[in-house]
């Protein structure tokens, strides 16, 4: 139970990656700043939760089922919470989704807009009236690069992440006069198993729907890519739970903030022209047309990343 000087922190999705460190090390927090619900939708997982929190299991740290997509399993979770008190909720549960789209049911897709998108929504209408109550609170939200600039073959994901940086930023303008304040996480590649999930999917699958052209495409020219990407420019989910500790730790936080500061100049294409071509075109040239000489691009972002765009991106220090 959270002590009147702790804030109540609610995350979602700790059965893994980023989720699991950022309750980690939120409740091992020197200073006792918080007690932490650590929710997963699938209790047979929590083995590696509890080990990695160590002495503030039960202390600092209690964990709760918790399935983004059941209204059901979200009162019940905050039914068993002391005084239902939410101070901040981090919704990190997501799903990832690539392909041609072709070759995605319809279904599918609609199931990573449940997780992704209606989740994450469905968890901040639960908390929002108490929150207002209380005039405190903050919603942080696991976005993506991919929330601020589309990537090949991962459409209807980036959509997702496009939807919530749509919704949190509309809902921010009412909040503060609420004194809640919202932020969006904004990862560029992370290593965790959401990367290596995906890989396997796509590996059993023979995308039925979609033309040669496109598969050949997707199996040649991105999956090398995108595995050269998170590579050369992924971060550890560690290194995102700690920027991710750093904002809720801030007096009044922002409402973006990027974690990587090798992909920041990817996504300033965008701002950089606004008619969208040059963000097209780059990716375009970057997958189809260097081919071998990608290694060497992705070598060569690395390079060009001046202190101008690195200062984007939060680094916990
Ligand atoms: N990895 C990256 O490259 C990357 C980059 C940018 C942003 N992100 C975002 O970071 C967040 C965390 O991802 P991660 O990289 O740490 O991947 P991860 O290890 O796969 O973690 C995702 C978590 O979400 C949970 N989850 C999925 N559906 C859920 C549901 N309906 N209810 C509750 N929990 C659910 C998963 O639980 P189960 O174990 O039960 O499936 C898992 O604990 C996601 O929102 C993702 O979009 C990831
Ligand atoms: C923590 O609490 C849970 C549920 O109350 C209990 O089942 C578990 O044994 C406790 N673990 C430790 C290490 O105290
Ligand atoms: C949130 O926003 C309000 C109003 O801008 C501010 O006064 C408050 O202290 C902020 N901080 C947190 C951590 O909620």
């Amino acid at each position: 139970m959270a002590s009147d000087e702790q804030k109540a922190v609610l995350v979602t999705g700790c059965s893994s990656g980023i989720g699991l460190r950022l309750a980690v090390l939120l409740a091992q927090d020197a200073k006792k700043r918080y007690h932490v619900t650590a929710t997963m939708r699938d209790l047979r997982k929590k083995d590696k939760l509890e080990q990695a929190a160590g002495d503030a299991l039960n202390k600092t740290l209690s964990i709760q089922r918790l399935d983004v997509c059941s209204d059901e399993s979200v009162a019940e979770c905050l039914n068993n919470m002391k005084d239902r008190r939410v101070d901040v909720l981090v919704n990190n549960a997501g799903v990832g989704q690539i392909g041609p789209i072709e070759s995605l049911s319809m279904q599918d897709m609609q199931k990573v807009f449940e997780t992704n998108f209606f989740g994450a929504v469905r968890m901040i209408k639960a908390v929002l009236p108490d929150m207002k109550k209380r005039k405190s609170g903050h919603i942080v939200t696991m976005s993506s690069v991919m929330g601020l600039q589309g990537i090949v073959f991962n459409d209807v994901y980036a959509a997702s992440k496009f939807a919530m940086e749509g919704f949190c930023e509309s809902l921010a303008v009412q909040l503060l006069k609420f004194n809640v304040n919202v932020s969006l996480i904004e990862p560029g590649p992370v290593n965790t198993e959401f990367e290596m999930k995906l890989m396997e999917e796509v590996g059993k699958s023979q995308f039925p729907g979609a033309d040669a052209e496109t598969v050949r495409y997707f199996k040649e020219v991105y999956l090398p890519a995108s595995h050269e990407i998170f590579t050369t420019l992924g971060q550890s989910p560690d290194t995102v739970a700690k920027a991710t500790m750093q904002v809720i730790g801030m007096r009044l936080p922002r409402l973006r903030y990027q974690t990587n500061a090798l992909y920041t100049p990817l996504v300033a294409l965008k701002y950089a022209d606004e008619s969208g071509s040059l963000s097209v075109r780059t990716f375009y040239n970057l997958l189809f047309n260097f081919g071998p000489l990608f290694h060497l691009s992705m070598n060569l972002i690395k390079c060009i990343t001046c202190n101008c765009f690195r200062r984007g991106a939060v680094s916990p220090s």
